[in-house]
């Protein structure tokens, strides 16, 4: 069965109020690069001025009741009449109001306290001519959970999150959480892999072209870290890529959890849509989505988002 998530609509006022901060203290962008996070951070620390606080306490009622898990969030349009920058004032409403629930990796490249991915048809193309796997927007990602690799450190955050910039497709499907706390076989799973025991990972490559359509990549790596860790405090699940192992035991097990994963009754579920914005506790749920169906033909992009990642998460794995 799928839950229909319940969604927050920003209100307007809100947004109005947060871009004419912004704008007075920073002066007004004409790109996303001009985000940057020490602006945000700057407009964001005081949380009794924040003009996104009344949002933010609904947000984190949402992704940190285990049986929820998942925010999602509409950001309103009609801030500026002028179409572009419309567009960017979502953009920085979903930066400010990730900034606001948590501190954010930042994008070494741009500055920026998240990374710009755009998706185009002919991008996808070259690739597959070069012989590349990657995830095109036509892909079915399976149930996983993010992890960040930082420096000698595998850490699970606490939060991520993705606003759908633009979506050129007519049938974009639903995207899906599904919190350890309604997944049948947790326990089963946890005991067959164990606590804090290592597993090998190959991470799939994703190429995806970035703000002014080069390739960016991240590299296919092996990881070996736990699925299923615990720490004095809390607990984390990482599962993403693929699970290689010279173990049969251990590869038939990560099968066998996919599929109970896509299989699992329960899950919670909404629409994926422009200026839509999705926030996961990741340290205790997956996520997934629908293939992307009905392509709108004659766009440059046909998909572009923001993917932000806080910095705080659960280190379950330090080598070195
Ligand atoms: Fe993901």
């Amino acid at each position: 069965m799928y839950f229909q998530a319940d969604t927050i609509a920003i209100e307007k006022t809100e947004v109005s109020s947060f871009i004419d901060s912004y704008v007075t203290n920073f002066g007004n962008i004409s790109s996303l690069s001009d985000i940057k996070t020490k602006d945000l951070k700057e407009l964001t620390k005081d949380s009794r001025t924040n003009p996104f606080k009344d949002s933010i306490e609904k947000i984190k009622t949402q992704t940190d009741d285990d049986k929820i898990g998942i925010s999602v969030v509409d950001i309103p349009s009609g801030i500026s009449e002028d179409k572009k920058l419309d567009v960017l004032y979502g953009c920085l409403s979903a930066a400010g109001l990730m900034e606001s629930l948590s501190e954010l990796v930042e994008d070494k490249k741009s500055g920026t306290p998240f990374t710009l991915y755009n998706a185009s048809k002919e991008n996808e193309e070259k690739l597959v001519e070069a012989g590349l796997k990657f995830y095109s927007p036509e892909d079915r990602l399976g149930f996983h959970t993010d992890g960040l690799i930082d420096g000698a450190k595998v850490k699970v955050p606490n939060y991520i999150a993705v606003y759908n910039i633009m979506v050129a497709y007519r049938k974009p499907g639903n995207f899906y959480y599904l919190p350890k706390s309604l997944w049948k076989d947790y326990n089963k799973f946890r005991d067959a892999f164990g606590i804090n025991k290592d597993v090998s990972f190959s991470m799939t490559p994703i190429v995806y072209a970035g703000k002014d359509g080069e390739l960016v990549s991240s590299e296919g790596k092996t990881l070996t870290c736990p699925v299923f860790s615990s720490d004095s405090c809390t607990d984390a699940i990482f599962f993403n890529g693929e699970v290689s192992s010279d173990c049969n035991k251990i590869t038939t097990l990560a099968a066998e959890m996919t599929e109970s994963l896509l299989d699992n009754p329960d899950r919670w579920a909404a629409p994926i849509k422009n200026r839509r914005l999705f926030i996961m506790n990741n340290k205790s749920g997956f996520h997934a989505r629908d293939i992307f169906a009905d392509p709108i033909d004659g766009v440059r992009y046909t998909r572009s988002f923001m993917r932000f990642v806080s910095e705080e998460g659960q280190c379950i794995k330090e080598t070195a």
